[in-house]
Formats: C-alpha cells, structure tokens, sequence
C-alpha cells in the first residue's frame, strides 16, 4: 500500500522530485534564512575545519607544500540575512593561518563550485569582497595581491563533470592533503562511482550532505535505485529516527573487505517538516575520524551522533523514571558494556581500544572513564608491551600516535 501511495505521489509530483533528484531544483536555501538544521551542518564544517586546518598547516612535519580545499556545491556565500554559507566560512577559518601557510611556504588551492548561474555570480561578488577586505584588515601579511599564498577558482560546472575533470590529476597526486565538501541538495550526487572515487584519495577527508528520510521514502523505487542501492527492508527493520544510520551502513557497504577507512554520521532533523537529513563523513585516518567525533560530540554530548534525540532517551527528555536503569543514554551504557566485554575476551592493546573507540562512534574521553573506573575496582591492568616499566595509575595512551604501547588486560 505504500508503495501504491509513493508510486502516486511520485507521479503526480514527479517534475519536482525529478529535480530534487538530480539536485538542481532542492529547496533554494539562499532565498531565505538558514534555518537551525543548516545552521547546524555548517557549525559541524566550521568545527572540523578548525581541528583539520592546523593538523595540515602548522604540523611541524609535513611532507606536501599545497593542500586543496573543494567547495563542490557552493552557494551564494551568504543567507539573504548575511549569515555565512560554507565559502565564506573556508575562508574565515583559513585566513587564521596566512601568516604561517606564508612562514612556511605552503600553497593552499580552493576550489568553490556552484552551478547555477545567478547563484555562481554572487558567489564571485562574495568570496571578491571578502578578499578585498581581508587585504585591507591589517591582518593580512602580503604586501601585494600576487603573494597571496591562497589560489582561488571559482567554477560553474555540474558537480559530477567537475569532478570527473578534476579526478585524474587528484588521483596522481593522492597524497596531497585535501578536504571536499559536498553540501548537495536530494540524493543523487555521491553515488556507488562517486563515492569509490572519493575513497580512493589517500589523503583526502570529505563532508557530504544527504537527504535520509527522502532516501527512506522512495528506497526501491526504480528512478531512486539508480542513484542509492538501499532496500525498502533496510528502514523497515531500523527505528524511525534511524535512517541516517541506514544510509551510513549503505555507504559502508560499499567499502571493500580489504579496505579499511573511517566513515562517520551526523543526523540533523529539519525543525519546519521533521524531515531528517544527515552528514556522512569520510577519512582514510583514524586520526581525521577523531577529529570529527571531536566536533560531532562537541555538538550532541548525548550520543555524538545527532541534532535531536536520535534513541529517544528517557534522561534527555526529562522524563525521570523510577527504575535506575531508564536513566541512562542508551548508547553511551551500551559502549561502555561494550568496552569491558571485548576486554574480557582478550587482553588489548592501546592501539586497538583507540580504534575500537572510534569505530563505535565514541572519542578517547569516554573510554578514559570507563577505563579509570575498571582501575579503581581492581578489575584492569596496564603492562607495556616492551620491557617490565610500571605504567603510571591512569595513564591507558589512547593516542593516535602514543607515546608508549600496553596492554590491558581484564582480571
Ligand atoms: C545546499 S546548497 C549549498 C549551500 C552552501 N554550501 C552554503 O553553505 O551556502 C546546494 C547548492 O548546489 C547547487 N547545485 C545544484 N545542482 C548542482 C550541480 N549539478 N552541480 C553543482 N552545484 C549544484 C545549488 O544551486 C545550491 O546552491
């Protein structure tokens, strides 16, 4: 029967839909204010970029003199009340490092995309007036516009024929850091080709924007297949609120078995229609996944995962309940079972219980307390994997290059 109500509703809308399948025709986001949930999505890019820019700019070992900076889906710059769109906010959060990208002789390529014409125009005249009042600032460490460490190209392409044009070169030079950001509208654009083309990048982490609860209503529907392999039964066994989930188990479906890489969800719920949408982020380094987990949980200290509930927790909807184990964030008290279960089984190394973290979508912090509690109970030991050194009481090295290597192990 939903079928037979989806199937008529796609016909009947079909002109639109069509367009938001293929992105060019989604809600026009400049034509008003951004609302809380894009508010939200652009808060997790200024975020992360705040933690990726200095691992990239002022690491005081870094083997690349140019990092790449894409903006495939770019906008205007700003909202129709001057509040900053993801163009204006790479460039505030890079003009934090002129001095030193100068120092250092680094160069930085940004690269914003926007197909539209009307909306490529505006985004000339921002991301222009923006630089002319950078190098008026006082701030700015060049005498002239030609030592500008930073080399702009604006583009008015379609995503996928940019992308296909840029892909060689970016696959020839795979170690050069980048990050992409991909804030399409809809679904279509970071398909099966897409998407192995993305994680192929050895250096490249990327943010991209999908429309989960449009992907849950018309999953299997023929026109949607081609663009997002997820069954109808996928959503139909997962919780409401968890279709973001589903489309991040769908992306790491796509994976290869040999292939280890770090993808991790971010859901936002539409606060006008309740629609949910989601980010999917995307590194090859547990270092990179860390850094959004960081960001993510920075956002939601609940579950690290979300703009709303997402596990429909008692505790967080206020609703005290007389049995203590109601009173507890579900997913926090199933990582923490978890931890001590995977401990029981095998002693661990450092290394492990640090990936392991972050795989279940949680941070070093919250491992650190789990671990500090089975200390104080007697019920964890810490020995260095070389030589017999006591390890200090508190001290587990969940670092992703730590000092020391040990073993925990549960007695
Ligand atoms: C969600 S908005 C991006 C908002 C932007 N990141 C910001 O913060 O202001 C998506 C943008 O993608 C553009 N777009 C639509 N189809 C496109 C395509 N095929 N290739 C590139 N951009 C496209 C739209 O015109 C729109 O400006």
């Amino acid at each position: 029967m939903i079928d037979v109500i989806n199937r008529v509703f796609f016909t009947y809308f079909y002109k639109d839909l069509k367009h938001t399948f293929s992105g060019v025709m989604g809600k026009d986001i400049h034509k008003s204010v951004f609302d809380e949930g894009t508010l939200t999505k652009l808060s997790i890019l200024r975020e992360y970029l705040k933690s990726w820019f200095p691992v990239f700019l002022k690491d005081q070992k870094h083997y690349w003199e140019r990092i790449q900076i894409y903006d495939f889906f770019a906008g205007e710059g700003f909202d129709i009340a001057g509040t900053q769109g993801s163009p204006i906010i790479f460039l505030e959060e890079l003009r934090k490092y002129c001095t030193t990208i100068k120092e250092r002789n680094l160069k930085v390529d940004l690269v914003f995309n926007e197909f539209k014409t009307n909306k490529y125009d505006k985004l000339n005249l921002s991301v222009q007036k923006f630089l002319s009042e950078c190098r008026l600032s006082g701030n700015c460490p060049c005498n002239d516009s030609k030592e500008c460490p930073f080399n702009f190209n604006t583009e008015n392409k379609d995503f996928k024929v940019l992308f296909n044009e840029l892909y060689p070169e970016m696959k020839r030079t795979s170690k050069m850091p980048r990050f992409m950001f991909l804030d399409q509208n809809g679904i279509k654009f970071i398909n099966r080709d897409i998407f192995s083309k993305l994680i192929s990048l050895e250096r490249t982490d990327f943010l991209f924007l999908i429309s989960s609860s449009f992907a849950k209503r018309f999953a299997e529907m023929p026109e949607f297949m081609e663009y997002l392999k997820v069954s109808r039964q996928e959503f139909e066994s997962s919780k409401p609120y968890d279709c973001h989930r589903v489309i991040l188990k769908y992306y790491k479906s796509l994976l290869p078995p040999d292939k280890n890489y770090n993808l991790a969800p971010f859901s936002i719920r539409k606060p006008n229609n309740g629609n949910i949408y989601g980010l999917i982020f995307g590194s090859n380094s547990p270092f990179g996944l860390e850094k959004f987990l960081t960001t993510a949980w920075k956002l939601d200290q609940n579950t690290g995962e979300a703009n709303f509930n997402i596990d429909n927790d008692q505790i967080i909807q206020g609703n005290i309940s007389l049995f203590p184990e109601d009173n507890v964030i579900k997913k926090v008290e199933l990582f923490k079972n978890s931890i001590i279960e995977s401990l029981k089984e095998t002693p661990r190394t450092n290394k492990e219980v640090y990936l392991f973290t972050l795989e279940s979508g949680f941070i070093p912090p919250h491992t650190l307390e789990i671990l500090k509690a089975l200390q104080r109970t007697n019920h964890i030991i810490v020995e260095p994997v070389f030589g017999s050194e006591k390890i200090k009481r508190g001290s587990f090295f969940l670092q992703y290059k730590p000092k020391k290597e040990v073993l925990l192990r549960y007695e």
